[in-house]
């Protein structure tokens, strides 16, 4: 592996916040967003433009992109379903517009109630709208590794939908794990079949930690020379629409890891720390992150401070 440089994103705002059932306010959200554009993320998903009714948690998108302090170093990225949040986004002056379907049909019509084609369709209509005033856009697979309902996705759904992408002109695919299901094995399999059929189309990996292998994967991404992964503040996040979705990899902790790998990620450690520490006291529950509680490896304590065994 020779990769010096990844792209992370944290899609806290949108991954962690959306299944939290206390509605957090607005500023709060702005605050975090504001703390996350410091630390210095390259692309942030700070809402989506999807039915309130679906996500009550993000219906203040509009506000949020209003009263941010915007960075040209930072990406803000949000979710849309269908021409209705394409024109809410268009509207909001978002950067970014990220598409989304599922692998498997289940999983699609639980979540947006329509059919993996209807989705497509759709997307077309989208990319009009986004052609037109400038808006690039990410094509997300939700239940890229594995279907809750379903089992097993194919490697060849995922190049066809990754084909179909690439011919609407977006930039690239997202392969979302929305509950865990990947290992590096089917990782490999699935990174594969899309580079045999759509070669140079950018990959993204979107990993949750639900059977605690998030990291392995991501380890699984690096050797195939994947450079871009999302990742949520603590932990946290997961789609309301599948069962036992449990929090995305965490950032501090992928972020340590890369770190002490020698990659480089323009993200100051700390001040992700920090957010993580701000949201967990937000949201009132403890969050799964570990660096936010451990520190940095070499963090030294004095030994006044710890017991001595007496008697071993
Ligand atoms: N923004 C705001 N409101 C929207 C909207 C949008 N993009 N799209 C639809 N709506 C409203 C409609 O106006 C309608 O409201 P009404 O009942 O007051 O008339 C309601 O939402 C339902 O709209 P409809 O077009 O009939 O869609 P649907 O019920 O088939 O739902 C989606 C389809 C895609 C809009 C909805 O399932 C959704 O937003 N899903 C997102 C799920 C998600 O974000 N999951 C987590 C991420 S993986
Ligand atoms: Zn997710």
């Amino acid at each position: 592996m020779n990769i010096r440089e990844v792209k992370v994103t944290e899609v806290g705002p949108r991954d962690g916040f959306q299944s939290e059932k206390t509605i957090l306010k607005t500023e709060d959200k702005i605050d975090i967003i504001n703390n996350l554009i410091e630390a210095g993320f390259p692309r942030i998903e700070v809402s989506s433009f999807v039915s309130p009714k679906a996500i009550p948690q993000l219906a203040d998108a509009e506000s949020i992109l209003s009263k941010v302090n915007r960075s040209s170093k930072t990406t803000l990225a949000a979710l849309v379903p269908n021409s209705r949040g394409a024109l809410r986004a268009v509207e909001a002056k978002l950067d970014q517009i990220v598409v989304f379907l599922s692998a498997s049909e289940s999983h699609n019509k639980k979540n947006v109630n329509r059919s993996v084609d209807e989705s497509l369709q759709g997307f077309r209509e989208i990319a009009d709208i986004a052609g037109k005033n400038n808006i690039p856009i990410q094509g997300d697979i939700a239940t890229a590794f594995g279907c809750p309902f379903e089992g097993n996705i194919s490697p060849k759904k995922l190049a066809d939908i990754s084909k179909e992408y690439e011919q609407m002109g977006f930039k690239g695919v997202t392969l979302g794990d929305t509950t865990g299901m990947a290992t590096p094995v089917v990782v490999k399999d699935a990174i594969k079949s899309i580079r045999d059929k759509v070669p140079g189309f950018d990959i993204t990996l979107h990993f949750h930690n639900t059977r605690g292998v998030g990291l392995a994967n991501v380890m699984t991404g690096l050797n195939e020379g994947i450079t871009d992964y999302e990742s949520c503040f603590g932990g946290m996040g997961g789609c309301p629409f599948a069962p036992n979705a449990t929090g995305n990899i965490c950032s501090e902790d992928l972020i340590y890891l890369l770190h002490e790998m020698g990659i480089k990620t323009g993200i100051d450690l700390d001040k992700i720390i920090s957010v993580a520490k701000k949201v967990e006291n937000l949201v009132g529950h403890k969050l799964p992150g570990q660096v936010m509680r451990a520190g940095h490896r070499l963090l030294s304590y004095s030994m006044d401070e710890v017991p001595t065994a007496v008697g071993a």
